[in-house]
Order: C-alpha cells, then sequence, then structure tokens
C-alpha cells in the first residue's frame, strides 16, 4: 500500500507541535506529511500573540495526565535544543497580588488567578496562602504599595514561560528542516473518496494564484483553532456533525520595565494575577528578552474574523491595558512594542477535543483504520494552548498512527 498521506490544516501551535512529533515517527515519512494554512502571516493567532505562561497542574482531572506531559515535554524540547535562547524558556512563579488601594481587603487573592485555578478545575487549590514573596524572590519590576500583598500560587517547579512566537517558529523550523512539506498561503476546499468511498485526496487552493491542486490525503488533521467548526463544515458538507468549539477575543500588550533586565532573569520569571479597578482581571507575564506581557481582557463581541491576519484591534481595549501596565509597573512613560489581538478557541466544557471523529459522523466518507487513514481534531484549547501544545501533538501523532496514546485522554473525545 502506497505510504497515508497526512495533512495537517492550521499552524498554530497545536498543528505544528503534532506534525513535529508524527515527523519523528519512525512509520511516517516527513514529506508525507503536509501544513496548510491560509493566513498571509504565519503564527498571527493565538499561538503567537499568547502569553507563554506553563502550568504542570493547574487542571482537573480530564486533563491531568495531558498537563503532565505536556509540561515534561517542554522542558525536554528546551534542554535538548536551547529552549532557553532560542524561545525564551524559563521558570516562573505564580504570584496573586491585591493592590491595598483597590479596597478588596488585605491577602484577598487577585481573582483571575482564582479564575484560572477554577476554570483548570484545578485539585490541590492555592499553594501557601500563608507563603508571601519577600523583596528577593518576587518581581522587582511590579509597584509594590503600603498594604498591598503578594502571594504564592503554584509548586516550585511546576511553572514555566515561553515566548510562544518563537516556540511556533522553531517547531516549523525543525518540521521543515526534517522534509514535512508546508502549503503557505494555501486553504483545503474539498475532499475525494476512492471507489470504496474511503478518504483518498485533497484539493488545496493556492491562494496567491488561484491554482487548485489535487493531492493523494488519507490521514487529515484539523487544528485550526477557533475556526475548526467552519473547515470542518466546509470539508464534511454532508455531515450533521458541528464542532462545539467558538471563539474568545483578547487583547495584549507587550511593553518594557528599566526594572526587568537580563540581570533579573537570573531569578526566573514571574506571572501575576491580580484585579484591576477598571473590573478585570489582568494577567502579566514577565518574559525574557525583556520584556513583560500584559493581558486579560477578554472582548467576547468581536467576532471571529475569516483570516487571522484580519483582526482589527479595538484601541479602547488597548488603552485599557496600557493603562492598568502603567499602574502596575509604576511607569508613566510605558514603552509598548506590541499590541495583538487573537482569538482562543474555546468549549463550553472548558477542555479540548482531542478526537478521531467516528466514519458514521462524516456525512458520506469512510476512511481506512489502523494508522492508513482518518479524520481528527485537535482544537479547543481555551486559555491552555501553549501549555498543552506539546503533549497534544505527541498524542494526537500517536492516535493518528493508530497507536496507544502516552497519556489518558479518553474523557477529551467529542
Ligand atoms: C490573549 C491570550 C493569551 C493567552 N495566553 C496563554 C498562556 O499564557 N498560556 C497558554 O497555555 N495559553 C494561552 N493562550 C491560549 C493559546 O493561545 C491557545 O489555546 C492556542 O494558541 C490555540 O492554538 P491552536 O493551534 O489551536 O489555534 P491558533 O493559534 O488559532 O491556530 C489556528 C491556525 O489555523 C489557521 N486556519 C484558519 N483557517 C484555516 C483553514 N481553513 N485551513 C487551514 N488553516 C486554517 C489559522 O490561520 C491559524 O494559523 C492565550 C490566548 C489568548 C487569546
Ligand atoms: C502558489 O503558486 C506560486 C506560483 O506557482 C508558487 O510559487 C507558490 O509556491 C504556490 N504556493 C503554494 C502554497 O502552493
Ligand atoms: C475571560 O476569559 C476567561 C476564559 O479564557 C474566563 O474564564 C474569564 O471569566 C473571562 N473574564 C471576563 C472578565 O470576562
Ligand atoms: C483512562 O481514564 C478513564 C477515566 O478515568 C479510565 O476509565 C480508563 O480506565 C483509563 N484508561 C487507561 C488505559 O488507563
Amino acid at each position: 500500500m502506497a505510504t497515508p498521506q497526512t495533512f495537517i490544516l492550521g499552524t498554530g501551535i497545536i498543528g505544528l507541535s503534532t506534525a513535529y512529533y508524527l515527523s519523528l515517527s519512525p512509520s511516517t515519512p516527513p514529506s508525507s506529511i503536509h501544513l496548510v494554512d491560509p493566513s498571509p502571516t504565519l503564527f498571527a493567532s493565538a499561538s503567537g500573540f499568547a502569553g507563554g505562561f506553563l502550568a504542570e497542574d493547574w487542571f482537573g482531572a480530564e486533563l491531568e495526565e495531558l498537563g503532565r506531559l505536556s509540561f515534561r515535554l517542554h522542558r525536554e524540547l528546551a534542554e535538548q535544543y536551547g529552549g532557553r535562547e532560542k524561545w525564551g524558556y524559563l521558570r516562573s512563579s505564580g504570584v496573586s497580588y491585591s493592590a491595598g488601594k483597590v479596597g478588596m481587603g488585605k491577602g484577598r487573592r487577585g481573582e483571575r488567578g482564582e479564575d484560572l485555578l477554577r476554570q483548570g478545575g484545578r485539585r490541590g487549590g492555592v499553594v501557601g496562602v500563608s507563603e508571601v514573596f519577600n523583596d528577593e524572590n518576587g518581581p522587582t519590576w511590579l509597584k509594590r504599595e503600603e498594604g498591598d500583598s503578594m502571594e504564592v500560587i503554584g509548586e516550585e517547579g511546576s511553572l514555566a514561560q515561553v515566548d510562544p512566537f518563537r516556540l511556533c517558529k522553531f517547531l516549523l523550523q525543525a518540521c521543515l528542516s526534517r522534509g514535512v512539506q508546508l502549503h503557505h498561503p494555501a486553504r483545503a476546499i474539498s475532499l475525494g473518496k476512492d471507489m470504496r468511498d474511503e478518504l483518498s485526496s485533497i484539493k488545496i487552493l493556492n491562494t496567491s494564484t488561484n491554482a487548485v491542486s489535487e493531492m493523494p490525503c488519507t490521514r487529515l488533521l484539523i487544528s485550526t483553532g477557533a475556526w475548526s467548526p467552519q473547515v470542518f463544515s466546509t470539508l464534511f458538507p454532508g455531515s450533521k456533525l458541528k464542532l462545539p468549539i467558538s471563539s474568545l477575543a483578547g487583547h495584549s500588550l507587550v511593553v518594557r520595565s528599566p526594572r526587568w533586565g537580563k540581570q533579573q532573569e537570573e531569578k526566573g520569571c514571574h506571572a501575576v494575577f491580580t484585579t484591576d479597578e477598571a473590573g478585570y482581571s489582568p494577567e502579566i507575564f514577565s518574559r525574557m528578552g525583556e520584556e513583560i506581557y500584559v493581558a486579560g481582557l477578554n472582548s467576547s463581541s468581536l467576532s471571529l474574523p475569516s483570516l487571522a491576519t484580519e483582526s482589527r484591534i479595538d484601541e479602547s481595549s488597548i488603552a485599557k491595558l496600557k493603562k492598568t501596565a502603567q499602574r502596575l509597573l509604576g511607569e508613566e512613560d510605558i514603552e509598548v512594542g506590541r499590541q495583538g489581538l487573537c482569538y482562543r478557541p474555546v468549549t463550553r466544557r472548558g477542555t479540548p477535543i482531542l478526537a478521531r471523529i467516528e466514519d458514521e459522523k462524516l456525512g458520506g466518507f469512510g476512511t481506512s483504520g489502523s494508522g492508513d487513514g482518518g479524520v481528527f481534531v485537535a482544537a479547543g484549547h481555551g486559555p491552555w494552548g501553549i501549555t498543552n501544545s506539546l503533549g497534544t501533538g505527541k498524542v494526537m501523532s500517536e492516535m493518528i498512527e493508530g497507536e496507544e496514546t502516552s497519556a489518558n485522554i479518553s474523557r477529551l473525545g467529542l
């Protein structure tokens, strides 16, 4: 039988991680793996604009194994390929910060930190409510004021920080150097089947020339983040299944502070969760490369653009984030390096979908089983897609090969 050809739709961190691990599998030649993305600029989506904060165990039972696997893979990849230099991989500490004046009472935890923990359904709860930071181990770039408090969240060694944009770049480069094929800018427009009605080909539109080419394809992964429902419905028009994924927009800023530089990096990054006067819950991460990332402001009224590059930043949201940064960093003239708007793929249940879609749900397509064919989905990672990216890629590559998965994902099905 001919080598199965695998098409991975979407070059966000989920598609890239899957392509990366699949290219390491002895039974899949890298040249039989195809990445497809229509966005004129790569990484213009959530994976490029995310904070890049990683947690090992802030998850409920459904995600527990995947979270641990993923955290370990992040560490191993960074050790193996110099992740510290290449994508700013560094250990981090979690901080719940309450300003004295906001009138929340001393010792009250930042609500977003709480939210994050609850959203992940974290089992253990906040570590060490009595543990506090001192000037030595706390975030030196945060402006302290009278009556404020900083509490430790997360266990030592269970948090890390990356620059997700540079991690995506590394993964793509690693895939390409192994022989994985990239179709970009391009879009899958339809699928074809053989005499047995099994998935056998894919039509790819070159969006710069409008030329269409048809290529053999027996394995298909939909890892197009918030775009996954429309991608599935376009390719399987006969299916009644609607992938239960929607989008939640979020703005972000990258700023600099004279109090966060190379010297401070030696002591590790900090992830600060707090509550703002303006009624939202900022998340602020110090990252390598002397930058501080500010986000936490959701914009549920912004709907998904057809291309990631067509996102239109809302200036008032950026102004709000900037004001928060000025206040928390205590700098009037804050230097804004980059602003962003991107769309998290979210599910109602709060956990991603990592699954093979049953042939009966494909609306007229069959697939050959046991590693030779199949239609898969890996999307809906919500606020945790960078953290769970490598684990997802590993597990999806195993699922595509028809092998047992390295993490128990039995509760992440469709
Ligand atoms: C403000 C913000 C901060 C965040 N911070 C963190 C954090 O600190 N830590 C963390 O773990 N997570 C964080 N996240 C979540 C994380 O960014 C996402 O969960 C993750 O990036 C999702 O990755 P993805 O590959 O599924 O989707 P995406 O990154 O959205 O990628 C989807 C890709 O599919 C492509 N595509 C669209 N249509 C098609 C098509 N028809 N064919 C092929 N490709 C297509 C798009 O162009 C895009 O490249 C954050 C998210 C936001 C919004
Ligand atoms: C689109 O076509 C042009 C011209 O033939 C080619 O150079 C480019 O590589 C093609 N892009 C894709 C994604 O196939
Ligand atoms: C922001 O979005 C997150 C999910 O990513 C959610 O848990 C949180 O409640 C939202 N906050 C607001 C203020 O809408
Ligand atoms: C995976 O987890 C489910 C639910 O907790 C459990 O029923 C199942 O036995 C586990 N599978 C394996 C292979 O451990």
